[in-house]
């Protein structure tokens, strides 16, 4: 069965990396869309009159019910700074009685087995309550490297990144965000199911560098930083919540353990198409990597 094209497709975070991509998708399919984030005069710069545009703030109950008004499916992210998986669980609870369809919650790779991320709690919360699930578990973001690491790469040519020599197998936000409208258009299709989503290779920072300098035309270089280093580094000189920081610390340990390197077909065998190449996303984003741009 096709996508229920009368009710609408809420999409939290819709300013964010994955959910303006998510957004993009579903009006692509033609859904009715509702655009949501604790900034509706952003999201209206972001998409203009092409959906609704609602405020929802996931520590503000009172903004849920109109949030969640003639929505039968929902995209749900975590933001990053709402570290603790209960942060969302009055959200889930108000959305169980929306008679839901089918909810895609944006989690992470490898956290079937990790119990430490609040993805993993907050899949089970959403198994718990009784709605129909297709949690999207991708690997690490290009737009890592085009976001928060572009600061150094612009500025001093360096990737600072602490994940020694071990491989990741890096998604375009964009891929991400077209799997999840595939899975909340087919909503019946993808009732109660998890996919494992990766980019086409598993590369290490050297190799991103090698990329990056034959892109930008310049020699950039992978400093390969101790988590020590890392750590201060961000929060003294880049001036990042601690809290925030840590959190990356830990994941570029498990980076280091090995656990970002597997790659899946699970995105082409979703979508019928291959997922973006690393080359390919920073032709795309070299602005990003340029201070003059
Ligand atoms: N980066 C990676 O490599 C990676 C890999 C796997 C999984 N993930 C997961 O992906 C998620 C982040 O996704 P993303 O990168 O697309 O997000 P993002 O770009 O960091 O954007 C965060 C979004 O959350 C919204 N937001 C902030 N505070 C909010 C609140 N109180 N209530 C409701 N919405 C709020 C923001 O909108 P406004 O500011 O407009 O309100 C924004 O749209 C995290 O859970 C992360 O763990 C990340």
């Amino acid at each position: 069965m096709r996508g229920n094209h009368k009710m609408k497709v809420l999409v939290t975070g819709a300013t964010g990396n994955v959910g303006q991509y998510a957004v993009e998708a579903l009006l692509s399919l033609d859904e009715t869309v509702v655009a949501a984030s604790t900034r509706t005069n952003k999201l209206k710069d972001m998409f203009g009159d092409r959906v609704e545009a609602v405020e929802l703030d996931f520590e503000k109950p009172h903004t849920y019910e109109s949030a969640l008004k003639d929505v039968d499916r929902i995209f749900l992210m975590r933001p990053p700074h709402l570290g603790k998986p209960e942060n969302l669980y009055a959200f889930l609870e108000a959305a169980k009685n929306h008679s839901i369809k089918l909810i895609s919650f944006l989690s992470l790779m490898g956290v079937e087995k990790n119990t430490i991320p609040p993805h993993h709690k907050i899949e089970k919360k959403i198994e718990e309550l009784g709605i129909p699930f297709a949690h999207i578990r991708p690997g690490f973001f290009m737009q890592n490297i085009s976001g928060i690491h572009a600061t150094e790469i612009k500025e001093k040519d360096e990737i600072f990144v602490p994940a020694g020599r071990s491989k990741t197998s890096f998604i375009d936000a964009a891929d991400i965000g077209l799997a999840i409208a595939t899975v909340l258009h087919d909503s019946e299709q993808h009732r109660n199911t998890a996919y494992t989503i990766t980019g086409p290779e598993a590369l290490d920072y050297y190799q991103i560098a090698e990329m990056l300098s034959q892109v930008t035309g310049r020699k950039i270089q992978y400093k390969k930083p101790s988590f020590l280093r890392y750590r201060h580094y961000y929060i003294k000189k880049r001036g990042l919540d601690p809290s925030y920081v840590n959190v990356t610390v830990a994941l570029y340990f498990m980076t280091r353990l090995g656990t970002a390197q597997a790659v899946t077909d699970e995105f082409f065998k979703l979508t019928g198409r291959k997922p973006r190449t690393f080359m390919a996303f920073a032709k795309d984003h070299i602005n990003d990597f340029d201070a003059q741009a």
